[in-house]
């Protein structure tokens, strides 16, 4: 027991010292896209695997960043933000699995595409590929089936105690 304890703690700890910090579509940073870009900002998220302690470093310039709940991110509506960033260099955690949604609060900005869906893993999850975020409409991510979700969960639990007899056995 004492063994699973310290295994638990030194995966706690892997994962706080795993934490890394994303820049927001790379080289683009945030900011209103052209139209020739031939990438979205949900492109970019697809690209990369996001987990709880990571953060989000946006990058802008007479612009801001607007977390939203998906129905104003859907509606780019900028009057009710969650939390509102203008300093230009903003760090954002990542602090529980789920979605995150992101807009620009200049006029027009999102509707020309300058949102950002960031779906966050959970701690127990296996780590399937990344799927691209919906863009629009009221679409979500495949629902798992209760028997998919039973063998997740009894895989997950299954890695976690093969890791803790492992740390058992070398102490
Ligand atoms: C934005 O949201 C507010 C409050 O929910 C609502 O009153 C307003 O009509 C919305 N604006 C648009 C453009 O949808």
């Amino acid at each position: 027991m004492a063994a699973l304890l310290l295994s638990a703690l030194l995966l706690a700890a892997a994962a706080v010292a795993s934490a890394y910090q994303f820049e927001v579509a790379d080289e683009t940073g945030w900011t209103k896209p052209t139209g020739k870009e031939g990438h979205t900002y949900n492109d970019w998220a697809a690209q990369n695997r996001f987990h709880i302690h990571d953060t989000l470093h946006f990058k802008y310039a007479r612009d801001s960043v607007m977390e939203v709940s998906s129905a104003d991110y859907l509606a780019c509506n900028t009057s009710n933000p969650i939390a509102k960033f203008e300093d230009g260099s903003t760090v954002y955690e990542l602090s529980r699995p789920g979605f995150f949604y992101f807009i620009s609060g200049q006029p027009g900005h999102c509707k020309s595409g300058q949102r950002l869906i960031v779906r966050v893993m959970h701690p127990l999850q296996p780590e399937l590929p990344p799927a691209s975020a919906p863009t629009s409409g009221d679409s979500g991510w495949p629902e798992l089936s209760s028997t998919a979700k039973l063998s997740v969960v009894s895989y997950s639990v299954a890695a976690f105690v093969a890791l803790g007899v492992t740390f058992w056995l070398f102490l």
